[in-house]
């Protein structure tokens, strides 16, 4: 069945309203297939009803669904791994020194999907600094799927996905087979707080940051809720933390004027002036 272009429109204005997402119209596709599938796990005879129902009786519990569903959640292992190479052998080394005296690091994976960033983050930690054992540590990570979170929380992930990005002697180092799945290892796991944000909405309160990745996420806002991001996460960041986007969301510092660039061979972050 296909969706007409006035219920097209609903969905995005929903999908807006809710979560700041700007939806474009060759995400039609996208729509019909998702919100049918959430039509046949909700029990309704087809998209048409869940649309009816949607219009009609528009309860949270729909309209967390419907974000859900169309949430676009492309994540996986070390992505973007030249970005991970540097904040190993360059960011990190350069924040630890900055953070010496104190002991303390915080970091904030926003918009972390299932999990694949954060831990990617917990693993390099484990695994290339052991000098942060005794450290006080925060590795917060949030979405605003809570299917996601769940996910991540599960920490479990299929064969495809830990062959994508994550080095094989990672895998057997930090997981244990579970089934046909991959755990990941409790020491791990318990490294990482996972949280419900929402980033177009208000935030709870959060530490002062030494890195925050908002990466593959600002792509879907509209320069509004963008603006409205950058301010709280430029009062966020510590002085020198840095902020990471995705290799496609540049030039923020147009965005807010107290960013400034910082680029460290190929990969482009940003500090508060
Ligand atoms: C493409 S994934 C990015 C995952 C990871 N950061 C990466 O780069 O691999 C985008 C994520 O943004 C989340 N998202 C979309 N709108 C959001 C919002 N308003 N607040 C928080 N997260 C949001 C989605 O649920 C999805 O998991």
């Amino acid at each position: 069945m296909t969706i007409s272009n006035n219920d097209f429109h609903y969905i995005q204005n929903i999908l807006h309203k809710q979560v700041g997402i700007v939806l474009g119209m060759d995400k039609l596709y996208l729509v019909e297939n998702r919100l049918t599938a959430l039509a046949q796990q909700r029990g309704l005879a087809s998209l048409q009803e869940l649309l009816l129902q949607l219009r009609t009786r528009p309860s949270p519990d729909i309209l967390q669904d419907v974000v859900n569903a169309m949430a676009i959640n492309e994540t996986h292992f070390f992505r973007d791994e030249p970005f991970f190479e540097t904040l190993k052998t360059t960011i990190l080394p350069d924040i630890l020194v900055q953070r010496a005296k104190q002991r303390t690091l915080s970091i904030w994976s926003a918009a972390c999907s299932s999990g694949q960033e954060p831990y990617s983050i917990a693993i390099l930690l484990r695994e290339y600094f052991p000098q942060l054992r005794d450290w006080n540590v925060r590795l917060i990570a949030s979405d605003i799927s809570s299917t996601m979170l769940a996910r991540s929380r599960k920490g479990c992930y299929t064969q495809f996905e830990v062959k994508r990005g994550l080095p094989e002697f990672l895998r057997y180092k930090y997981f244990q087979r579970c089934g046909k799945e991959w755990q990941i290892k409790a020491e791990i796991c318990k490294m990482v707080e996972f949280k419900e944000i929402n980033l177009t909405e208000t935030w709870p309160s959060l530490p002062a940051l030494d890195l925050l990745l908002l990466r593959n996420v600002l792509i879907y806002f509209d320069d509004t809720h963008k603006k409205i991001i950058l301010n709280k996460v430029q009062r966020l960041l510590k002085p020198n933390g840095y902020l990471f986007a995705g290799t496609s969301e540049t030039a923020l510092n147009r965005l807010n004027k107290q960013l400034k660039i910082v680029q460290s061979g190929t990969i482009v972050g940003y500090q508060v002036q």
